[in-house]
C-alpha cells in the first residue's frame, strides 16, 4: 500500500512589518489589548504589486529545495488561497508557469483558513493512488489587501504570508488522516461580500463576528481533534506537536488544553505573523522543522478553522 510523507517544508513572510505600535496610530486599539486578547505581535504585509503567488513561489521554491527535487519535477499542485492573485487562471497555474513544470494538474481552492488542510488532503489522495509522486501544497495568502483597515475588530488580526509542503509516496505511513469539514450555516459569521457573480461591493473586506466565531472554532476544532485521533485509534498522549492554526493564542490554548499538551509541545508563530489563513499551518509546521523541533518520525496534528465555516485536521508522521 503507498503513503503519502511530507518530504520538505517551506515558507516566506513579505519584508514589510507593521507592529501594534503601528496600528495604535491607525485604529482605537492597544500593544497590551492585542497581545493579551490575540498573542500577535507583528504582522507581515505585502508591498505594492507584491502577490499571492509572489509569496507562493518563494515557499514553494524552499520546500521544493528541502525535499530534494527540482522544480520541473513538482507533478502535482494543490493551492489553497481566498485571495488570488487572478479571478483567473487560478493561483495553482499561476505558480506552476514560473516552477516549469508544465502540463501537470494545478489548481485553487479557496476554503478560507482551511485551504491548507482541504489541499493536503485532495493532494494526499492523489500520492496514495499513485497518479502523483512529488506533489506540491502550498498555503498563500494577502488578507492585507481585504481588510478593513478602519475596523479595529479585523485590522489588527490579518496578514500576509505563504506555506508549503512537498508530498511524496512512502512504503510507511506519513499523512495517517485528514478529515475534512464545512457548514455553511455559519457564513454570515466571517464572509468577504464581494464577488465577481454578486458583485462587487464599495469595499473589498473581511466581515468577522468576532466573539462567536471564537467560540464555535473551539468548539469545531476539539471536535476535529478527537476525531483524528479516535480514527487512528490513538489517545492524545501518542501526539509530539500539535501544529494548530495561527489566529488567536487563546483558541490555541483551548486546543492545547482539550489535549492535555504543555504549551512546550505546541507550535505557536501568530506573534510573529498574526493570522495569514490558509498559509497559517504549513508556516508554523515550516518554522519548527527548521528550527530542529519537529524531527523525523514525531506524530504531529495539524488543525485549522475559517470563514464558510470550513475546517479540518491531518494526522501527520513526519
Ligand atoms: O481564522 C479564521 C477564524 N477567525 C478566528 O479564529 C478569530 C476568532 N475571534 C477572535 O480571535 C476574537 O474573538 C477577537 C480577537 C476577534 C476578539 O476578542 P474577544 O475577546 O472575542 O473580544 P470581543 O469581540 O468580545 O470584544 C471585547 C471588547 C469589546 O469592547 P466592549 O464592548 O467590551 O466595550 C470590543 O469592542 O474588546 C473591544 N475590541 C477591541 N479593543 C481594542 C475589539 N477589538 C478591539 C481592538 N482593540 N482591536
Amino acid at each position: 500500500m503507498i503513503h503519502s510523507r511530507i518530504a520538505g517544508t517551506g515558507s516566506y513572510l513579505p519584508e514589510k512589518i507593521l507592529t501594534n505600535a503601528d496600528l495604535e496610530k491607525m485604529v482605537d486599539t492597544s500593544d497590551e489589548w492585542i497581545r493579551s486578547r490575540t498573542g500577535i505581535e507583528r504582522r507581515h504585509i505585502a508591498v505594492d504589486g507584491q502577490t499571492t503567488v509572489d509569496l507562493a513561489e518563494q515557499a514553494a521554491r524552499r520546500a521544493i529545495e528541502a525535499a530534494g527535487i527540482t522544480p520541473a519535477e513538482v507533478d502535482f499542485i494543490a493551492f489553497g488561497t481566498t485571495t488570488p492573485d487572478l479571478v483567473f487562471p487560478n493561483c495553482g497555474v499561476l505558480l506552476q508557469q514560473r516552477l516549469g513544470c508544465r502540463g501537470v494538474p494545478a489548481f485553487s481552492v479557496e476554503t478560507a483558513c482551511a485551504g491548507f488542510m482541504y489541499a493536503l488532503s485532495i493532494a494526499d489522495k492523489y500520492v496514495r493512488c499513485g497518479e502523483a509522486k512529488r506533489a506540491l501544497v502550498i498555503g498563500a495568502e494577502t488578507l492585507s489587501r481585504m481588510t478593513d483597515w478602519s475596523d479595529r475588530g479585523t485590522a489588527v488580526l490579518f496578514a500576509d504570508g505563504a506555506g508549503a509542503v512537498v508530498l511524496e509516496p512512502s512504503a510507511a505511513p506519513g499523512v495517517l488522516s485528514t478529515h475534512l469539514h464545512a457548514d455553511g450555516v455559519y457564513k454570515d459569521l466571517l464572509y468577504c461580500g464581494s464577488g465577481v457573480s454578486r458583485g462587487f461591493e464599495p469595499k473589498l473586506v473581511i466581515t468577522m463576528s468576532g466573539n462567536e466565531v471564537f467560540k464555535i472554532a473551539v468548539t469545531k476544532l476539539g471536535q476535529a481533534v478527537d476525531e483524528a485521533l479516535a480514527a487512528n485509534g490513538l489517545t492524545k498522549e501518542a501526539l509530539d506537536w500539535l501544529v494548530p492554526h495561527q489566529a488567536n493564542i487563546r483558541i490555541i490554548q483551548a486546543m492545547a488544553r482539550r489535549l492535555d499538551m504543555p504549551m512546550e509541545k505546541v507550535i505557536v508563530t501568530v506573534q510573529e505573523h498574526g493570522n495569514t489563513s490558509a498559509a497559517s499551518v504549513p508556516l508554523a509546521l515550516d518554522v519548527a522543522v527548521r528550527d530542529g523541533r519537529i524531527k523525523r518520525g514525531e506524530l504531529l496534528l495539524l488543525e485549522a478553522f475559517g470563514g464558510g465555516f470550513t475546517w479540518g485536521s491531518a494526522l501527520v508522521r513526519y
